[in-house]
């Protein structure tokens, strides 16, 4: 059983968070697996947030696809230069979206969605995929959010992929 008490405001919230999701992969070789439990531990570890999940790029169909996620059914496939996924993936840079309505080509899976914080999923100079956390809170992501995200789910994309 796993208890997630949301410490976000703590100033060692993502010191505690990277120990966490690597406590909850450890020793799990499965991807959509370990993609499933992180997108539930960070969607009930952050507050405020109504949407967070996985696009996985194909290497078939060479377009993101949905993967593991919580909250509201979402759109399936992303072609690269589309959204804000499709940004962060083809550009290889985290995504900030204060205000979604503000940003060209964004692709609106639940209307409910305002500020978006998207991450590439880099391992030996190859990006599997992205993590894409929204919230229906505009301007919800800070630079902290975004650095620390970053550096974390670095680390976690070398060890499940
Ligand atoms: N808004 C994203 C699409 C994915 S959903 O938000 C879950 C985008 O513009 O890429």
């Amino acid at each position: 059983m796993w208890i997630i008490q949301s410490k976000y405001n703590a100033p060692d919230f993502y010191e505690s968070l990277e120990k966490e999701l690597d406590s909850l992969i450890s020793g799990e070789p499965n991807l959509i697996a370990n993609l499933a439990n992180i997108s539930s531990w960070l969607f009930h570890a952050i507050p405020d947030l109504n949407w967070c999940g996985f696009y996985l790029w194909s290497t078939t169909d060479n377009e993101l696809v949905l993967g593991p996620f919580q909250g509201l059914p979402a759109c399936i496939r992303i072609k690269p230069e589309r959204g804000v996924c499709g940004s962060a993936y083809t550009t290889g840079l985290v995504q900030k979206i204060d205000d979604v309505n503000t940003f060209p080509g964004h692709i609106a899976c639940d209307s409910a969605s305002i500020s978006e914080l998207v991450i590439p999923l880099k391992k030996d100079n190859h990006i599997f995929g992205v993590l894409d956390l929204d919230s229906p809170k505009q301007a919800r992501f800070s630079d902290a959010d975004k650095i620390m995200l970053d550096k974390i789910m670095t680390n976690i994309a070398e060890k499940i992929f």
